[in-house]
């Protein structure tokens, strides 16, 4: 049983990993959740990290990951919902309605869920605790080719908003915004160049940005209901 442990879904790879990394190089007991296994998911085992497995789509599957994490954690200090899924929305509808069932799943739904379950965790951290949803830039202004996307992420942000209010003063609730921040694999070098054309900083920013946006929300003790935009002023093209 550990204490003030940073949960951090989503770890498995990419974004979620370098925010998994950074904490345990802080000294933070880290519980990782995954999805599908990774070379990265054995990285953080042999730091120390509990790894956690579930399928966010599945609800049993998200009950039994909670359940395992009641039993191998006295008390949360941060829970960080960076998993995601993204694709453009697809052009025949009936293939687009079982994608909107996915993304709310993963976004809105999965999220409620795992703080409405961890909630007395993040109550018995010996200090102020931290919820932190990373939601994206299209959130505000969404881009109609994945508006199913941007509106489940929408929808995170209108959540994480009740819950500051339901939550505070012990529990601090905040949102990440991401812009380009790592292309995925199928993102074609005319899209790269299209977007980070539209980006005012005008460069692929990697991990970093986030890492250090999660880190100032944690070590911020007046920030709650706050939405930041990490996007090298894209939102303003
Ligand atoms: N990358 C960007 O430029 C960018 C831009 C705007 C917003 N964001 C946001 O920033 C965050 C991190 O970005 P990212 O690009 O690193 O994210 P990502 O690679 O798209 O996904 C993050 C994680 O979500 C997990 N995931 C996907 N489907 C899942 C499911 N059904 N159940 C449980 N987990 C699932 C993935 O695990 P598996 O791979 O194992 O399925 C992956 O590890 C995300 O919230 C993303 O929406 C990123």
């Amino acid at each position: 049983m550990q204490d003030d442990m940073i949960f951090i879904t989503g770890a498995g790879r990419r974004v979620g990993y370098a925010l998994a990394e950074y904490f345990l190089t802080q000294g933070h007991p880290v519980i990782g959740h995954h999805h599908r296994e990774s070379v990265e998911c054995e990285k953080l085992r042999q730091r120390g990290a509990l790894m956690v497995q579930a399928n966010f789509e599945d609800e049993d599957s998200v009950q039994q990951m909670c359940a395992q994490i009641e039993s191998q954690c006295r008390s949360l200090r941060a829970i960080i919902h960076n998993a995601s899924a993204f694709t453009k929305t697809h052009a025949d509808a009936e293939q687009a309605l079982p994608q909107f069932d996915q993304f709310y799943r993963i976004h809105m739904r999965t999220p409620w869920q795992i703080n409405t379950a961890l909630i007395p965790l993040l109550r018995a951290c010996s200090r102020v605790s931290d919820i932190v949803h990373i939601t994206d830039i299209y959130a505000d202004n969404p881009n109609p080719v994945y508006d199913v996307y941007c509106a489940s992420k929408a929808g995170l942000q209108n959540l994480s908003l009740s819950f500051a209010k339901q939550l505070a003063p012990k529990i601090k609730v905040n949102v990440i915004q991401p812009g380009p921040i790592l292309f995925k694999e199928w993102h074609s070098e005319a899209a790269k160049k299209a977007v980070l054309s539209e980006t005012l900083l005008g460069f692929e920013a990697g991990p970093e940005p986030i890492v250090k946006a999660a880190s100032a929300l944690l070590d911020n003790p007046y920030q709650t209901g706050a939405i930041i935009p990490v996007d090298g002023g894209r939102r303003l093209t």
